[in-house]
């Protein structure tokens, strides 16, 4: 279970710049539980991601994973458990090597290879496979530098690693968002497999919020630092796009979803509120 208990974080403080992007936010999520994040830019989606993963520390609150306190635990500490997936697809994975070598620093990096060059060869074969079922041609590409690839191709390839070494946690920062349709849907299509496969506990941001409601089983939406909507079971089920977003302007009020952008970089088409 993830438990984040009163989340609060200031960024520079105390100058002009300041910024509250956190507010006392509280969120629980259970073993295996698949959570889409939405809300309008600035409203805090990446900030709450990155105190999840370490990517700094909140100034107060706490962050328990299975009941451990990782809140003063670094990111790179926290990496075996949690994985964090963002936009570009050229952040994970090192561009100017092969295919084959960033599979094996996958491997190196879970902590299962770094000793063992003999299963070189199995785990690369297993990987291939795995490569095979995405249907993007990728198999017979092991040789190939990464910064070859397609945006599609290295996210998909990008998540295949990530989850090598199952992660109690998996963050995903609008990974679809830099892809075109077709090959948005088939990473979408994976992380489902993955995440609902190995129950991997999952906070996902998406500014599309019809992915938003189809993916996973609950729906919670930021604005200022805050969760302003939680939305789950029968509630969730029933609403479609207009539905949510007449929620959101209900919500936040219709000055304040005027001024907001909900819908901007996975579906620009669906911009009218
Ligand atoms: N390292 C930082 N230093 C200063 N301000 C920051 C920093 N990181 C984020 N912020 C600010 O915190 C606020 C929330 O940012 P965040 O990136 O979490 O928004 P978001 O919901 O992910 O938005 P988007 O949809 O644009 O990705 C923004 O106003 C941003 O400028
Ligand atoms: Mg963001």
């Amino acid at each position: 279970m993830l438990k984040l208990e009163k989340l609060d974080k200031t960024f520079q403080p105390g100058t002009a710049n300041a910024h509250h992007a956190l507010r006392d936010l509280s969120l629980t999520l259970e073993d295996g539980e698949f959570v889409t994040v939405i809300g309008s830019n600035g409203a805090g989606k990446s900030t709450l991601l990155g105190a999840v993963s370490g990517a700094f520390f909140v100034d107060s609150g706490h962050i328990l994973l299975d009941g451990r306190d990782l809140t003063y635990v670094p990111g790179h500490k926290r990496a075996r458990d949690i994985a964090r997936i963002f936009q570009d697809p050229m952040r994970g994975t090192a561009p100017d090597l092969t295919l084959e070598e960033n599979v094996a620093l996958a491997y190196a990096r879970a902590g299962r290879g770094l000793f063992a060059p003999a299963l070189g060869k199995k785990r690369s074969a297993v990987f291939r496979q795995e490569l095979a079922r995405l249907d993007m041609g990728l198999e017979d590409r092991m040789r190939t530098r990464i910064g070859l690839l397609s945006g599609g191709q290295r996210q998909a390839v990008t998540l295949l690693m990530a989850t090598i070494n199952v992660p109690r946690v998996l963050l995903l920062d609008e990974h679809t968002a830099a892809l075109d349709p077709v090959a948005a849907q088939r990473v979408l299509d994976l992380t489902k497999e993955i995440v609902e496969k190995n129950r991997i506990t999952t906070l996902m941001v998406t500014h599309n919020i019809a992915t938003a409601l189809t993916m996973g089983t609950r729906t919670i939406m930021l604005e200022g630092g805050r969760i302003v909507l939680d939305l789950s079971g029968e509630q969730r089920e029933k609403l479609d796009v207009p539905g949510l977003l007449a929620l959101y302007r209900e919500t936040v009020g219709a000055e304040l979803a005027n001024d907001r952008m909900l819908l901007t970089r996975d579906a620009p088409e669906k911009t009218e509120k």
